[in-house]
């Protein structure tokens, strides 16, 4: 590779796997993006001396003081490394001397965060703050130095609320026994709590005394993953009557509430902010948004999509955001299809056509053996086969297919797409592309008119727009019109940690709110129905 990005062989017991590690982050930073882990306690800087390698070829930088501190010149001579301290400088293999018990936490890749370039100097105590995301599929965390405006770890992992059902509809209806909405509570606290602890001990050394150093702690999401974290709004929110308005699940006129949350998590001094949604059916999540891409502060006609479970957009005509919201089904994250998994190594984040003919380039996240899709990939699968001709603008398949799918890897099983999958993924394409064309229809402007999109949430920085397109999953528009934020929740509920203009920048947005609820409209229904044919945007009536 030539753009500065290496491949790393990572030996770890019988197992071997690649990884593609750009030459600015440590190998410690990338190892912590995927489930193999060295030992860690200090947060990279190369104090504590666990996260030991061996360095078995290739082109790296030299030894670094602090791996002359914490090694011996023997352990130095037989290849010994810090991967906290290693930068790859070509091609090489290394292998985990002593590998970390396995986590369900991961890092976020570096690139799919926002820059913030804030802080709270004046901030005496209590300095350690932490962001949520908490996504119907997946959970995303960082924690930060608010006094210095430094975000120390991030973690990502799979919501364990999954197990009452992939969509919050599912969820709802299992809360309403008094004893599963006691544990799905329970199960996302927990969840939380356990990356922040994560953190506090491989990022900063210490857990316990740590707790009482954090002050603030800031949570986005839809509004039913809200209410099933408080306990509080989950059954109004069955009854579609009330989609309409706020739902109240933040029980902040009753103290007691609060001090038993912060009792349980051990956070005796932490402000626990569950940012209020804006309805029922739009969350805070697309606020979190709004506020980290800033798209109300810029030129009108700018459409923002924030693609997951439930798929949020916003439009902003220079006055007024129009918003909207739509169940699309866990699809686009990848959940509920087939060989579906998250962006991870082994997952296909990427598919070409070879030579416009039959045959397919997978790009495999570590440049592995693939194990299944990601949304991206999946989105990509099906964008391919379109374009081949294997399946239909109907879904359907126009070749004979197997029972299990047809193998975009011959030699594969687990790259075989089925028809459920296509099936899946149409809905969830069909939803939101058709909620996009009645915001547009609703705000008076037409998709050519959109100077600006933003793609925010499941495909991260994969996202291949022309094939977005090309399935009618974004309209018609030029590349450099889109712009992807793999993170825009998380970075919203960040700014809110570490800029003190936020909080204000927060509520005016929600004061120039239009909430549309397109699953009201008569056409959206139609539109649905025409969107789920695999074919480029139509024009916006
Ligand atoms: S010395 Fe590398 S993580 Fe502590």
């Amino acid at each position: 590779m030539n753009d500065g990005t290496h491949t790393l062989t990572v030996q770890s017991g019988a197992t071997t796997t690649k990884l593609a590690v750009g030459s600015r982050v440590s190998v410690r930073e990338a190892l912590d993006t995927t489930r193999l882990r060295v030992r860690a306690a200090c947060g990279g800087t190369g104090t504590c001396g666990a996260c030991v390698v061996r360095l078995l070829s290739g082109r790296t930088n030299p030894p670094t003081l602090a791996e002359y501190t914490k090694l011996t010149a023997e352990e130095r001579a037989e290849g010994i490394r810090l991967a906290c301290q290693l930068r790859l400088a070509g091609d090489s293999e290394i292998r985990l001397e002593h590998p970390a018990a396995p986590s369900p936490w991961l890092s976020i890749a570096a690139e799919d965060l926002l820059s913030l370039d804030a802080g709270l100097p004046d901030l005496l105590e209590h300095i350690y703050g932490v962001a949520v995301d908490l996504g119907t599929t997946h959970i995303r965390v960082s924690l930060w130095d608010r006094k210095n405006g430094r975000r120390i770890a991030t973690r990502r992992g799979a919501n364990p609320q999954a197990r009452f059902g992939a969509d919050v509809l599912n969820r709802l209806v299992a809360a309403r026994k008094s004893e599963h909405a006691h544990e799905l509570a329970s199960l996302a606290r927990e969840a939380v709590i356990a990356a922040v602890h994560d953190m506090l001990a491989r990022d900063v050394g210490e857990v316990t005394p740590m707790l009482a150093d954090i002050g603030h702690v800031v949570i986005a999401g839809n509004t039913a993953m809200l209410a099933l974290l408080t306990g509080r709004g989950g059954e109004t929110l069955l009854d579609p009557e009330n989609w309409q308005r706020a739902i109240d699940y933040q029980p902040s006129a009753d103290p007691d509430w609060l001090s038993g949350w912060q009792s349980d998590w051990h956070l005796p001094n932490a402000r626990i902010e569950v940012l209020p949604g804006v309805a029922g059916f739009v969350g805070s999540d697309l606020l979190a948004d709004l506020l980290a891409t800033g798209i109300a502060d810029g030129p009108a006609a700018t459409l923002l999509i924030d693609v997951g479970t439930n798929t949020e957009i916003a439009l902003w005509d220079g006055n007024t955001l129009h918003i909207t919201s739509v169940p699309g089904g866990p699809a686009f994250e990848s959940g509920g299809v087939g060989h579906g998994m998250p962006a991870e190594p082994g997952a296909i984040c990427a598919v070409r056509r070879v030579d416009a003919g039959t045959g397919f380039e997978l790009q495999v996240i570590g440049g592995d053996e693939a194990h299944g899709y990601c949304g991206s990939g999946l989105l990509d699968a099906v964008a391919v086969l379109l374009a081949a001709g294997v399946v239909k603008p109907s879904g359907r398949f126009a070749v004979a297919c197997p029972a299990d799918g047809y193998r975009l890897d011959p030699a594969n099983a687990r790259t075989a797409i089925t028809g459920n999958t296509v099936d899946a993924f149409q809905r969830a394409k069909a939803a939101t592309a058709a909620a996009i064309a009645v915001l547009l229809a609703q705000a008076g402007i037409g998709a050519d008119r959109i100077s600006r999109l933003v793609v925010c949430g499941a495909f991260g920085h994969h996202l291949n727009v022309a094939n977005a397109r090309a399935v009618g999953l974004l309209p018609e528009l030029p590349n450099a019109t889109v712009e992807l934020f793999a993170d825009a929740t998380l970075g919203g509920c960040e700014a809110l940690l570490v800029e003190r203009q936020s909080p204000g920048r927060l509520a005016r947005l929600a004061r120039n709110l239009r909430l549309i609820n397109v699953t009201l409209l008569i056409w959206y229904e139609d539109r649905y129905i025409e969107e789920l044919r695999l074919r480029k945007a139509k024009a916006t009536d």
